[in-house]
């Protein structure tokens, strides 16, 4: 089964399976994670679905657009491998990925 590989802000690593065509950010808002708000439920205007990707994945994730870059500005927690996971269309390519969600801002 397609999944990824979750860390939490306790650092616990957890496997979620996944489901083609969902979002990073469906995939660990439905496993229950409570950690990852989400508010705006993925239009890309809130910043509370931030994650820490796998530096592998990096190549094989879509480009970031503007609104998501300027977004990730607002959080103090922004690293190299900051994206918004709503952003992030979950498919084959992404199978086993490891996100682990971002500090609160
Ligand atoms: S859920 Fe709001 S920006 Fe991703």
């Amino acid at each position: 089964m397609p999944h990824l590989i979750v860390v939490d802000r306790d650092g616990a690593e957890h496997q979620v399976e996944a489901d083609e065509g969902l979002t990073v950010m469906e995939v660990i808002r439905d496993a229950g994670f409570d950690d990852l708000l989400a508010l705006c439920g993925g239009c890309c205007s809130c910043a509370t679905c931030h994650v820490h990707v796998d530096p592998a994945f990096a190549e094989k994730l879509p480009e970031m657009s503007e609104d998501e870059n300027d977004l990730l500005d607002s959080s103090e927690h922004r690293d190299s491998r900051s994206r918004l996971s709503c952003q992030l269309r979950f498919g084959p390519a992404l199978d086993g990925m490891k996100v682990t969600i971002a500090e609160e801002d």
